[in-house]
C-alpha cells in the first residue's frame, strides 16, 4: 500500500520505516532538511535499536524513500500519517500547530481519495479540527473532481515506547482505531485493516471505537502509567522514614495480578517526550470544562517534588555547600536505550547540585551530544555552571576524582558493574542510586555506603 507518513521523530521514523518492511511503499516527509539528508544517506537521526539497519534496508529496496517535498509526499499516501510533535504551550495545552500545518498541507495538495490518520498524542476533538482545515483548503481550492476532494480523519494513537520502539510497533499490544460513521468510513475501516492485517494473525489486536475516544485512550493510558510511578516514588519516600524496604512491597504488590509488576519502580520521577506534556494537557482539557483533575495535579507535583530527592540526598550527606566536590553521574537519557533528552530527570539533578556548587562528570553510553545540547539550553542563563559539567565517554574514567557516583538512568550496563574498579576510582565509596539497581544489604558487604530510594537499609538516610 501506499503510505505517506508526516514527521520523522520517534513515532513517524519508527512507523514509515516499520510499515516498509511489512511491503509498503513509504514516503516520510519532514521539513527539516538535515534530517531527511541524514536519512537519504541511511543514517538514523535518533537512537533506537534495530531501527538503522531497517532504514537502510528498505532504503535499498526502495520501499523507503524520505523527502522535504511535500506536493510529492501528499500525492504519494493512500494513507496519510500525521505524525508530528504536539509539545506544551505555556498554558500547559498541547501546541498543535505543526498537526494543523500539516492539514493545511494536505488540503492544499490532495489529489485522491485519502485516509488522514492522527497518530500524534492529540486532544479530544482535533480529528474534527483536521478534518474542518482539510475541507477549507480544499474549499479554497475548490476542484471539481469530486474524488480528489474526498477524505476521512481517523484517530489511531501510538503507544511504543522509546528504547523499544521497533519491537512494540512490530508486535503491538493493541491498535486503537477511532473511526466515526459517515465520511467513507467503510473505505477508510476496510484500508486500514489491510495495513493492520499483519498485526492481528496471531489473535485481533485492533480495538475500533469512535474517534473522540481514541484521542481519550491515548492520554487516559499515559495518565495511569504517571500515576503509578509517582504513587510509588510517594510510598518509597514514607517507606524510608519507617525502616521499609519498597523493592520487597514493590514485588509484594506486583504479585496481585490485579496490580502488576509493571510501572511500580521507585525513582527520580519520571520524564520523557509524553508523560509530562500529556498529563499537562489532559489537565488543561478538564479545565477547559470547569473540571480540576486532582489526583493528576498531585501526580504532576509529586513528580516535580521526586525530581529533587537525589539532590537532597546528596546536600544532606556532603552539607549544603557543595563547592569543592566533584559527582560523578552515570545515566542523562530519561530512560534507558534511547538518546531522548526531553524532561530528563538527569536535567535537574545536575543543575541542583551545580547550583549548590559541585562540579559534574557526566556519562550516558549514548546521548552524550544530546545531553550537551539539552544542558546548555536548561542552563541558558547560568553559562558558567554549564562550564563546571565535564563529559567523559567512559563510564569509569568518569569516576576519578568524583566524591560519589549518581546513577539517574538504568542503562544495561550500569547493572552489573566492576565494583572493585568502581571503590578504587572513586574518591570514596559512595553511590546515590536513583533507579534502585542495587541490594543495600550487598552493597554494603561490598563496602559502599550505598543511598537508594525507600529502601530498608540504605546507609545514613
Ligand atoms: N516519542 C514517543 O515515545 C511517543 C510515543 C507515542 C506517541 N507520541 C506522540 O507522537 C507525536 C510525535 O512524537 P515524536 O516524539 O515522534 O516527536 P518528534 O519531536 O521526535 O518528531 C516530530 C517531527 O515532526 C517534524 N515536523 C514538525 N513540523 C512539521 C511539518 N509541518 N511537516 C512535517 N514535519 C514536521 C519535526 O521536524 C520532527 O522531525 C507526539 O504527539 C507525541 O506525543 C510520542
Amino acid at each position: 500500500m501506499k503510505i505517506t507518513v508526516i514527521g520523522t521523530g520517534y513515532v513517524g521514523l519508527v512507523t514509515g520505516a516499520c510499515l516498509a518492511e511489512l511491503g509498503n511503499d513509504v514516503i516520510c516527509y519532514d521539513i527539516n532538511e538535515e534530517k531527511i539528508k541524514l536519512l537519504n544517506d541511511g543514517v538514523s537521526p535518533i537512537f533506537e535499536d534495530g531501527l538503522e539497519s531497517i532504514i537502510k534496508k528498505n532504503l535499498s529496496s526502495s520501499r523507503l524513500h524520505f523527502s522535504t517535498n511535500v506536493i510529492e509526499a501528499v500525492h504519494h499516501g493512500k494513507v496519510i500519517f500525521i505524525a508530528v510533535g504536539t509539545p506544551t504551550t505555556p498554558s500547559g495545552a498541547a501546541d498543535l500547530s505543526q498537526v494543523e500545518i500539516s492539514a493545511k498541507n494536505i488540503g492544499k495538495w490532495i489529489n485522491e481519495y485519502k485516509v488522514i490518520v492522527n497518530k500524534s498524542t492529540v486532544p479530544v476533538g482535533t480529528a474534527d479540527k483536521v478534518k474542518e482545515i482539510v475541507q477549507s483548503q480544499i474549499d479554497l481550492v475548490s476542484i471539481n473532481d469530486s474524488d480528489s476532494t474526498q477524505f476521512t480523519v481517523l484517530s489511531n494513537p501510538e503507544f511504543l515506547k522509546e528504547g523499544c520502539a521497533v519491537d512494540d510497533f512490530m508486535r503491538p499490544d493493541r491498535i486503537i482505531l477511532g473511526i466515526d460513521p459517515g465520511q467513507n468510513a467503510n473505505q477508510a475501516k476496510d484500508l486500514m485493516n489491510r495495513l493492520y492485517a499483519p498485526f492481528n494473525r496471531h489473535h485481533e489486536r485492533t480495538l475500533i471505537m469512535n474517534v473522540r475516544s481514541a484521542e481519550f485512550t491515548k492520554y487516559a493510558s499515559n495518565a495511569m502509567l504517571a500515576t503509578r510511578i509517582s504513587f510509588m516514588n510517594e510510598l518509597a519516600n514514607l517507606a524510608e522514614k519507617i525502616n521499609v524496604d519498597i523493592e520487597s512491597v514493590r514485588k509484594g504488590m506486583g504479585a496481585d495480578p490485579r496490580i502488576g509488576y509493571s510501572f511500580l519502580y521507585a525513582g527520580v520521577g519520571y520524564g520523557g517526550s509524553c508523560f509530562p506534556k500529556d498529563i499537562k494537557a489532559l489537565q488543561n482539557t478538564a479545565n477547559n470544562h470547569d473540571l480540576t483533575l486532582e489526583i493528576l495535579k498531585s501526580v504532576e507535583h509529586v513528580n516535580e517534588q521526586q525530581k529533587k530527592i537525589m539532590v537532597q540526598k546528596i546536600l544532606k550527606r556532603f552539607g549544603s555547600d557543595l563547592k569543592g566536590n566533584i559527582f560523578a553521574v552515570w545515566g542523562l537519557a530519561f530512560k534507558p536505550n534511547t538518546d531522548d533528552m526531553r524532561e530528563a530527570p538527569s536535567l535537574k539533578v545536575i543543575k541542583g547540585l551545580l547550583e549548590h556548587g559541585a562540579r559534574l562528570r557526566v556519562y550516558d553510553p549514548v546521548s552524550m551530544q544530546a545531553a550537551q545540547r539539552a544542558l546548555r539550553h536548561e542552563l541558558a542563563e547560568q553559562t558558567q555552571l554549564f562550564e563546571k559539567i565535564e563529559f567523559i565517554s567512559h563510564q569509569y574514567k568518569v569516576l576519578e576524582g568524583a566524591q560519589a557516583l549518581v546513577i539517574v538512568t538504568e542503562w544495561k550496563e550500569f547493572k552489573s558493574p566492576d565494583f572493585h574498579l568502581i571503590r578504587q576510582t572513586l574518591k570514596s565509596p559512595v553511590i546515590f542510586d536513583g533507579r534502585n539497581l542495587f541490594e543495600p544489604e550487598v552493597m554494603q558487604e561490598r563496602h559502599f555506603e550505598y543511598h537508594g530510594i525507600g529502601r530498608h537499609n540504605s546507609s545514613a538516610e
